[in-house]
C-alpha cells in the first residue's frame, strides 16, 4: 500500500487529480472507476480545471461509476446520475456513452446488475478505481455485514448511511432505503485502487480500515489485499496512521 497524507485540502485534490490525469495520459482508454460523495468532489473540480487548461482529455476514456439509489429517476437532484453530471460529466469531454452508472429505477434490478457487470467485463474492467469511505467502512454501497456480495448487487442501506446522506435531501424519510452498488468483486479486480478520505470524522474508521484485521464488518479492510492500493489521505483523516 501507498499512502500520502497532505496538509491541505488543496494538496490532497492536485494529487489525486495529477494520478487520474497521469493514467489517462498513459492509457488514454482507461476505463475509470468513480465515486460520489462529498470526497471527490475537490479531485473533480480540479480535473475540471485541467481539462479547461487542456492538460487531460477524457475522449476515448469509459467510465463505471459505484453505485446509484434505487427508485430514483435518473434527472432526480440527488441521483448520482445527476451528481457525476453536475460535477464531472458535462464539463469535460466524455462521449455521452461513455459513462455508465447502474440504473436506479430498472424495471428489473437484478438483470440490472448482471447487465453491469457484463458491461465492465466487456469494457475489460476497471483500470483506476476512485473509491471513499463510509464513517462504517463502506466502499461503494457496500455495507458491514456477515457477508459481503462480489457482484453488482441490490442492497439495504445501513441506517447510518441513510442519515449521513439526509443531508442531501430535505428529510430523512426522502433518502432511499435501497441501492444498487458493484461488489467488492469487482472492486478488487480494479488494477489500480485509489481511495480518499478527508476529514477528522474518518480518522478512525481508516485507521481501522487499513491497520485492523480484514472483516466483512469493515468492507473497506478488505482493500488491503489490493496488490495496488494507493491511500491519499488529509492530515486529519490521516491523523492515526502518521506513527
Ligand atoms: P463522503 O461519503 O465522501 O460523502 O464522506 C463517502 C462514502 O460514503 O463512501
Amino acid at each position: 500500500m501507498n499512502l500520502f497524507i497532505y496538509e491541505s485540502n488543496e494538496q490532497l485534490n492536485a494529487a489525486a487529480a495529477n494520478l487520474m490525469a497521469a493514467e489517462l495520459q498513459r492509457n488514454p482508454k482507461a476505463v475509470l472507476g468513480l465515486a460520489t460523495g462529498s470526497t471527490p468532489i475537490g479531485m473533480y473540480e480540479k480535473l475540471v480545471e485541467m481539462h479547461r487548461a487542456g492538460l487531460v482529455s477524457f475522449r476515448e476514456a469509459t467510465t463505471y461509476n459505484l453505485d446509484e439509489y434505487v427508485g430514483l429517476p435518473r434527472d432526480h437532484e440527488e441521483s448520482y446520475y445527476t451528481f457525476m453530471n453536475r460535477h464531472l460529466f458535462r464539463h469535460v469531454d466524455l462521449p455521452e456513452g461513455s459513462t455508465h452508472l447502474p440504473l436506479g429505477n430498472a424495471e428489473n434490478p437484478a438483470d440490472e446488475c448482471l447487465r453491469y457487470d457484463a458491461s465492465i467485463e466487456q469494457a475489460n474492467g476497471i483500470d483506476l478505481q476512485i473509491l471513499g469511505i463510509g464513517h462504517n467502512g463502506h466502499v461503494g454501497f457496500n455495507e458491514p455485514g456477515d457477508e459481503l456480495h462480489s457482484g453488482t448487487h441490490i442492497v439495504q442501506l445501513a441506517e447510518e448511511t441513510r442519515k449521513a446522506n439526509a443531508r442531501f435531501f430535505a428529510s430523512l424519510d426522502e433518502v432511499p432505503s435501497e441501492a444498487i452498488t458493484v461488489g467488492m468483486g469487482v472492486i478488487l479486480k480494479a488494477r489500480t485502487i485509489l481511495l480518499l478520505a478527508r476529514g477528522a470524522d474518518k480518522a478512525e474508521i481508516l485507521k481501522r480500515a487499513l491497520r485492523g484485521p480484514i472483516t466483512t464488518q469493515v468492507p473497506a479492510s478488505l482493500l488491503q489485499l489490493h496488490p495496488n492500493l494507493i491511500v491519499m489521505a488529509d492530515s486529519e483523516a490521516g491523523r492515526l496512521l502518521q506513527a
